[in-house]
């Protein structure tokens, strides 16, 4: 495995390229996209890199796990290619002043909770891709708006990059994998799997029964049952368009629910299909 501070260090790839974009403190979540890039993919390139842009909140960012030492140990064993550590200088020589149009997918959910998040998104991972040029790259769905977001970015820039999105992987508790998971206090972290309980349950039960609205606030309400946590939103979507739903629509697997909630003073959020 070569580790890469520089751009241009990263050269020699052979067949298919395969990138698993992060910013580290990695996870099963992370080693299952990089599992799926190696099988698929000739050579498998990482980045590790915790992009100042998308961060609305700077306590977060000075906050957000660093563990490199132990994100190579893991990513060697995993069988990873190249891993690209730049600097923060390596990846804007200049400030990057570029405004994304994400068609709207960013006006709802976690783009009217963070601004300017998805916009800092945009602005690392078409860096990164212009620097990496994969031919194929792999995000997770428990970022189901940031997928969704990348999708149409690629498309509206056309670059030719297949976007490969990954189920969520979760602790045998249910809470789903996150970097932020390593924050929670010991209380909050045993409080946390509540939040994917509720939401498993509610779309067994809640379709059809009450009112997409009613559901919503169903769902806060049971979240909140726990005074651990605090719900930030509760959204019902169309899958594909990120649409708030009014109603429950005909088919299923075409709607997901999405939850942002607060375990003390780490945010996490988690989505399910109903
Ligand atoms: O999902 C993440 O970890 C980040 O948003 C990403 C895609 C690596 C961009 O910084």
């Amino acid at each position: 495995m070569k580790l890469c501070r520089r751009a241009a260090e990263l050269a020699g790839f052979r067949g298919t390229v395969g990138f698993v974009p992060t910013m580290g403190a990695l996870h099963a979540g992370h080693l299952s996209l990089v599992e799926q890039c190696r099988k698929t993919c000739d050579t498998v390139v990482v980045s590790i890199f915790v992009n100042p842009t998308q961060f609305n909140d700077p306590n977060d960012l000075k906050n957000y796990p660093r563990t490199e030492e132990a994100d190579l140990k893991l990513l060697e064993a995993a069988g990873v290619d190249y891993v690209f550590a730049p600097s923060v200088e390596e990846v804007y020589p200049e400030p990057d002043t570029r405004v994304f149009d994400f068609g709207g997918l960013d006006s709802v959910m976690e783009g009217a909770h963070r601004p300017g998040h998805f916009n800092g998104v945009g602005q690392v991972v078409s860096r990164l891709f212009d620097i990496v040029k994969p031919n194929r790259a792999f995000f997770g769905e428990k970022d189901f708006q940031q997928l969704a977001i990348i999708r149409y970015m690629v498309q509206q820039l056309g670059l030719p990059i297949e976007i490969v999105g990954c189920p969520i992987v979760r602790d045998s508790d249910g809470l789903a994998r996150s970097s932020r998971n390593m924050l929670l206090t010991p209380e909050h972290r045993q409080a946390a799997p509540h939040i994917y309980a509720v939401l498993r349950e509610a779309v067994d039960t809640l379709r059809g029964t009450v009112t997409v609205a009613e559901a919503k606030q169903i769902i806060a309400r049971r979240i909140d049952a726990n005074p651990l946590l605090k719900t930030e939103y509760v959204e019902i979507a169309e899958a594909d368009t990120l649409k708030p739903a009014e109603t429950w629509g005909e088919k299923i697997g075409d709607l997901r629910c999405f939850v942002a909630v607060h375990a003390g003073p780490i945010r996490l959020i988690d989505n399910v299909a109903i």
